[in-house]
């Protein structure tokens, strides 16, 4: 289980494209209430961030942060994990415990993965979210705890809610304030400032020199769809610092999923003369352009035509290039 308490300072949100900039301001206007705050968005476009960013700007800043992934709970513990028990309340519950709810009161709870939550757990939460109050087990009374939460959902929980898997009451709970995290891909401009910062960040981190990326290998990666969105760009940035440490990086110098969709992403990257085309013609000099491009390097040039390496080699024995 993922459980965190602290909120750095320098966690800072990247980026100023009008899709990130809106959402930002909703968060703003939001994190200075106590309503519950439903985040969506694909993994890695930031989410966790979006959270911390909303617990340093509210009141409770100084207080703690937690994170539970919901998908991690075990089912016969995550009633005495979240809202604690008492001593003896269970077998093998030897020693009190206090839940997180309690532990982050004054603070903000995240409940990642929500639609992973217990089915069990559900009404119980609906039940704090709408009075405060919980009962940790085998207490009879009902406690109170001052707690923001924040759920984070990669999935469209809607389908969860139609599919009888998620509280429907929960959700509208929930959805109060529902705050839309964009994909990358959907993002304007915000690639070139990210690729420049974490370059800086990292080149820092590993003591190495930013890479220079050219024009051409910047709108490969602007055409390609980032299904990992900036946790996949970070991991991406890094390992072309590694490789590249301060050299200059080319289109073909790219990783291979980045080249199969541009070409994808991209159809009008070529348009059928009105005249036609000789195809078999257009194949081979497409072949030695990519042969060229990679110095020769049949593996290399293969991957610049999206062809397994065996296809390439077929192809060059075909026309006997
Ligand atoms: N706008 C941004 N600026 C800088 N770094 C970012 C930005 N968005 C995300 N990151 C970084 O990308 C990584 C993934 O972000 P995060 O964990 O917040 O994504 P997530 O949406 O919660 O993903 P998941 O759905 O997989 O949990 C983290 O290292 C985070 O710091
Ligand atoms: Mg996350």
């Amino acid at each position: 289980m993922q459980i965190e308490m602290n909120v750095s300072k320098t966690d800072l949100i990247i980026g100023n494209s009008p899709e990130l900039m809106e959402v930002l301001r909703a968060a703003d206007l939001v994190a200075v209430t106590d309503v519950a705050i439903m985040i969506s968005g694909e993994t890695g476009t930031g989410k966790d961030l979006l959270a911390k960013h909303i617990h340093r700007n509210s009141r409770r800043h100084d207080k703690p942060f937690i994170t539970v992934n919901c998908a991690a709970l075990p089912e016969s513990l995550a009633e005495s994990l979240l809202f604690g028990h008492l001593q003896g309340a269970f077998t093998g519950a030897s020693s009190p415990r206090k839940g997180f709810i309690a532990e982050a009161d004054g603070g903000t709870l995240l409940l990642d993965e929500i639609g992973e939550m217990p089915a069990a757990i559900q009404a119980k939460l609906l039940r704090f979210l709408e009075s405060g109050e919980y009962q940790p087990l085998g207490m009879v009374d009902a406690q109170h705890a001052d707690v923001r939460i924040i759920a984070a959902t990669n999935s469209n929980l809607i389908d969860d809610v139609e599919a009888g898997s998620f509280r429907r009451d929960l959700y509208f709970r929930l959805n109060v304030v529902p705050l839309e995290v964009p994909a990358l891909k959907n993002r304007t401009g915000d690639l070139a400032q990210l690729l420049q910062a974490l370059n800086l960040k990292m080149s820092q981190e590993h003591n190495l020199d930013v890479p220079r990326y050219s024009s051409a290998a910047i709108a490969a990666m602007e055409k390609y769809d980032w299904p990992g969105n900036i946790r996949e760009l970070r991991n991406f940035v890094e390992r072309m610092l590694i490789l590249f440490n301060g050299r200059e990086i080319d289109v073909m110098n790219l990783p291979h999923e980045i080249h199969s969709r541009t070409k994808r992403a991209d159809g009008s990257l070529f348009n059928l003369p009105s005249g036609g085309v000789d195809l078999e013609s257009l194949e081979i000099t497409l072949m030695n352009q990519a042969l060229q491009a990679s110095n020769g390097n049949k593996s290399r040039a293969a991957r610049l035509l999206g062809l397994t390496r065996d296809t390439f080699l077929y192809r060059l024995k075909k026309y006997a290039i």
